[in-house]
């Protein structure tokens, strides 16, 4: 099949390059001119393990293509993807210009049928409006459908994810929709048996609002329990252990540490707030999720002024600027508020990343930035650690105290064995662990 996938960014480049290994022609379309001629010479404009591979593949074998015309991109297909981003707009809401602007320019170079799917995650009834401005801005009178297809993947793993669904969620109001949508991705059913779930369009909507939401709160919910197992004595590690293996549970997202952030969590619970609000209905227990989250950073920073007392012209060495390891996606990293509060303070910052360092300094250029751990803990009087890369955990304790010149570690993570770093002489200070 043809199919048009608009926004080459984490969800769009991902989705556009595992559809054309999947078999179909693809042409990705983005409205910056420099993330198109990156990857018309091969060149990913994000990281994410494996992709470069799969995107040069395809190229060469003549199923996926890159323009920045929609005009080209409507032509091209009868499905076209609508994978933009909707970051938080006015008082959290989702800002869904970008969407809109597809709607409108799609609509505007149709010459025949197209079904416009959302793989954007948007608020329910976003379908409605979708079909709105099409409606409004069609030349003439040609038939067209929209639909929800949310897009599970998770940055770091997203050839995985999107090669081995746990489910394939669709939201259809027209039988064509729906067998569109079940032909494309019929390849990926056929290998893995995933589940097809096919839905009303704000059911699918909400899914995907839904899950992200449910994800969040659980991080908040260990997150709470650690604060009181640092009361208590307790350790939160062999409490989420306890936990996660009653099957009801589930050991995953119940690590503790310095709360969620990344491009998806934060902002979709403050939209789903924002659309429960607008539907009438307040959703207290979200509302808790952000406080929650919003906390616990500022409880690690306070850890952190505990140690160093003075934070003036201390050095802190930073390690992990991605908002978690498999990415360079600095959007809402924990990283972005500590930084920032650690500058303000008057610390000397030296930081680390394997592969967020070029976007984190895009944002902040006059930082020193370090090659690997090591170098970066050098004369440092406090080490924090943000992100849980492997790179961190091998790390060679000796070798670590005697670059630093005083050998605290606060870490985030709770990526070290509490008694293994005190023994070497470290002073160690955790997440929810006495
Ligand atoms: N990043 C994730 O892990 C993830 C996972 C699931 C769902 N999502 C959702 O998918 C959507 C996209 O997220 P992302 O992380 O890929 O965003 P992104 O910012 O990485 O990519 C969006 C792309 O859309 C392009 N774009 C914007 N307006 C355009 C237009 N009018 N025409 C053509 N291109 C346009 C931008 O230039 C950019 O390249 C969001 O709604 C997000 O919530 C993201």
């Amino acid at each position: 099949m043809n199919i048009t996938v608009v926004g080459t960014g984490y969800v769009g480049l991902v989705t556009g390059a595992c559809f054309s290994d999947w078999g179909h022609n693809v042409l990705c379309v983005d409205n910056d001119p420099r993330k198109i001629e990156m990857l018309k010479k091969l060149q990913m404009p994000i990281y994410e393990d494996g992709l470069e591979d799969v995107v040069s593949r395809n190229v060469s074998e003549g199923r996926l293509h890159f323009t920045e015309s929609i005009k080209e991109g409507t032509e091209f297909a009868e499905v076209i993807f609508i994978a933009v981003g909707t970051p938080p707009g006015y008082r959290g809401a989702a800002n869904l210009s970008y969407v809109e602007q597809v709607g409108r320019q799609v609509a505007e170079n149709m010459d025949g049928y197209r079904l416009l799917v959302e793989k954007s995650t948007v608020p329910v009834n976003t379908g409605e409006q979708l079909k709105r401005t099409v409606s409004k801005y069609l030349r003439s009178d040609i038939p067209f459908d929209v639909a929800s297809n949310p897009e599970f993947l998770k940055e770091g793993t997203a050839l995985e994810d999107a090669n081995q669904p746990d489910r394939i969620v669709v939201g259809v109001d027209s039988e064509r929709a729906g067998k569109l949508l079940r032909d494309i991705y019929e390849p990926v059913i056929k290998k893995t048996g995933c589940a097809f779930l096919q839905m009303n369009i704000a059911s699918a909507e909400l899914t995907k609002h839904a899950s992200n939401s449910f994800l969040a709160m659980k991080i908040s919910f260990i997150n709470a329990v650690s604060r009181v197992c640092e009361l208590a004595g307790a350790d939160i590690q062999e409490v989420a252990r306890g936990m996660g293996l009653d099957a009801r549970i589930g050991p995953k997202f119940l690590n503790a540490g310095v709360g969620y952030g990344g491009s998806c969590f934060p902002k979709d619970v403050d939209a789903f707030v924002q659309i429960g609000d607008h539907l009438g209905y307040n959703f207290e227990l979200l509302k808790e999720v952000q406080r929650i989250n919003k906390t616990q950073r500022e409880h690690i920073m306070q850890k952190i002024q505990h140690e160093l007392w003075v934070i003036q012209d201390k050095t802190v060495a930073v390690l992990g600027l991605a908002f978690k390891p498999g990415t360079d996606d600095v959007r809402e990293s924990p990283s972005l508020y500590f930084v920032p509060q650690l500058m303000e303070a008057g610390a000397n910052l030296r930081l680390w990343d394997p592969v967020a360092e070029e976007k984190f300094a895009e944002l902040y250029p006059d930082q020193t930035y370090c090659k690997t751990p090591l170098e970066t803990a050098k004369g440092a009087d406090l080490l924090l650690i943000l992100t849980d890369w492997p790179e961190i955990r091998s790390i060679d304790l000796d070798e670590l105290k005697s670059a630093m010149n005083c050998p605290v570690v606060i870490d985030g993570r709770n990526i070290f064995n509490p008694k293994e770093i005190r023994d070497k002489g470290f002073t160690y200070i955790s997440v929810g662990r006495a």
